[in-house]
């Protein structure tokens, strides 16, 4: 199955290759920039035949297509392009994600962006790599200090400690908090312990299934915003080096720095 993740994962990030840079067909989804371009459907695609090729029986879930329902326990949750936005405009932070669950949970991840050549990977209980070669997460202990990350939904949140106030919060205080557009490349740096930490208000199963997996197995943490274990079927994700975790929830739950 990880040569399958591994030749399904290459398989998108050539189709973003190819495209990146080039002209593609754009059309909006809900949202004035909520995108979709051709690349995002011939990576699916591209993605799809691998899977279902030597696993024709399993489950799929991906952001384009929905669902294709069978009775398997095993499930592949895909995301053909994570940093859509950033795509389309020539950013070069944009991968595939691609989350494989078993039995409801998550148990193999891989997340490549092949503009940077970072393929990173883990496996249950098997730690996490980046191109073959173990990361961990960082060990700052202090939020003050710290280097962050978080992403907006495509509609404003109007809510109590929303993104925004959030987001506020921290920059008042002079933390640095970055956005780079994709959720799955954010999950990603904090296994690498190149963040701190990384929350988002408002996710969806194929930008957080890979890279949940890639945090815990890099030694971090990943909760919801009640300090629950984090399933990638909510919204709410915070994941950290572990050591600032529960300040850095404090925030997010309305307290202070
Ligand atoms: C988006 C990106 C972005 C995050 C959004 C996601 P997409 O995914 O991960 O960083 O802030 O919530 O929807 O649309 O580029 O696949
Ligand atoms: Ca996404
Ligand atoms: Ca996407």
């Amino acid at each position: 199955m990880k040569s399958t993740l591994y030749k399904a994962t290459e398989a998108g990030a050539n189709e973003i290759r190819r495209f990146f840079n080039g002209t593609f067909a754009i059309s909006n989804k809900e949202g004035i920039n909520n995108l979709v371009t051709e690349a995002d459907h011939a990576a699916e695609k591209a993605i799809f035949s691998v899977i279902r090729e030597a696993y024709p029986e399993h489950y799929i879930l991906s952001e384009e297509s929905g669902e294709i329902v069978t009775q398997s326990e095993y499930k592949w949750i895909i995301d053909p392009i994570d940093g859509t936005v950033n795509f389309a405009n020539g950013i070069p932070l944009c991968c595939v994600s691609i989350g494989l669950e078993f039995k409801g949970e998550i148990i193999m991840g891989a997340v490549y962006n092949p503009m940077m050549n970072e393929f990173y990977f883990a496996e249950k209980g098997k730690g996490a790599t980046l191109n073959d070669k173990p990361i961990k997460v960082s060990d700052k202990a202090v939020v003050g200090t710290s280097c962050m990350a978080t992403g907006f939904p495509y509609t404003y949140l109007d809510q109590a400690n929303g993104p925004i106030q959030v987001f506020e919060k921290f920059i008042r205080k002079g933390i640095a908090v970055r956005r780079l557009g994709s959720a799955a490349i954010d999950l990603c740096w904090v296994a690498a312990g190149k963040f701190d930490a990384y929350y988002e208000h408002k996710l969806e199963a194929w930008d957080s299934a890979a890279g949940s997996l890639i945090v815990t197995e890099a030694g971090g943490m990943v909760t919801d915003f009640a300090n629950k274990q984090f399933s990638v079927y909510q919204k709410q994700l915070l994941a950290t080096n572990g050591k600032i975790h529960a300040a850095v929830l404090e925030v997010i739950n309305g307290g202070e720095i």
